[in-house]
């Protein structure tokens, strides 16, 4: 991440959450919830939140996965770790960690969900291809990934008011509209892969399983 979102996210830490919610009229949380619908945190599971900003999908997953569970946020801002531990530190089944993802992680085989929600966009080109390609080492076998993000296939008007957003906001990451989502998740070792559009094509929610599974159940929430 380049160091000026680096600052912009220490800035706005303690303000991120009601920020989004205000401008998006609350679909921010709503989409949020949608992506751990389709994760799916289990009683018991074993969950990593990459980029997991204030914590608040953290402290959903905490509440799904129960007291035998743990789920384990890495940020790259220390201000957004500081503001995840100050709201969430209750959760004794819930911990945050100060990391870049880009770097060397360290776990392997070891979660059942990883979740990525609005941030594989900020993360350098060249770098999405490693975090995938962790993400399969530290799942368990039959561990799952939900990446929720912009929409990088999006045509139309959507296509035009998606990139109108980053030219303003985000110029520097234009480039994840020629990002093959589909095609590094392949490579990574993925073998099971479904995208979901969501809010007229803008945003998208895929669904990658580290071996072969049956999609009926997820696309039937
Ligand atoms: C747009 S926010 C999304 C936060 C949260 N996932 C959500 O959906 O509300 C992007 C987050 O990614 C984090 N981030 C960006 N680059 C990172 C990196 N290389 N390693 C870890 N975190 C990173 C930022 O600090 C920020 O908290």
């Amino acid at each position: 991440m380049n160091p000026s979102r680096i600052d912009f996210f220490e800035k706005i830490a303690p303000y991120y959450d009601l920020l989004l919610d205000v401008l998006t009229l609350g679909h921010y949380a709503l989409f949020l919830k949608r992506a751990i619908t389709l994760l799916a945190p289990q009683k018991g599971e074993k969950i990593l939140d990459l980029c997991s900003g204030t914590g608040r999908a953290v402290s959903w997953m905490a509440e799904a996965i129960g007291a035998e569970g743990e789920v384990i946020g890495v940020d790259l801002s220390k201000r957004m770790i500081e503001v995840a531990k100050d709201r969430y530190a209750r959760f004794g089944n819930s911990s945050f960690l100060q990391m870049d993802v880009t770097r060397r992680w360290g776990f392997q085989n070891e979660f059942d969900g990883i979740l990525i929600s609005f941030a594989l966009h900020e993360l350098p080109e060249h770098s999405r291809t490693g975090v995938f390609e962790k993400a399969f080492l530290a799942l368990k076998e039959r561990g799952r990934m939900v990446i929720a993000d912009f929409n990088p296939n999006v045509s139309g008007m959507a296509r035009f008011l998606s990139r109108l957003f980053f030219k303003g906001f985000e110029r520097k990451n234009l480039n994840f509209f020629e990002f093959d989502q589909y095609e590094t998740l392949k490579q990574a070792g993925f073998k099971t892969i479904q995208s979901f559009s969501i809010f007229g094509g803008l945003f998208q929610i895929t669904l990658a399983h580290k071996n072969q599974h049956d999609f009926g159940d997820e696309c039937k929430r």
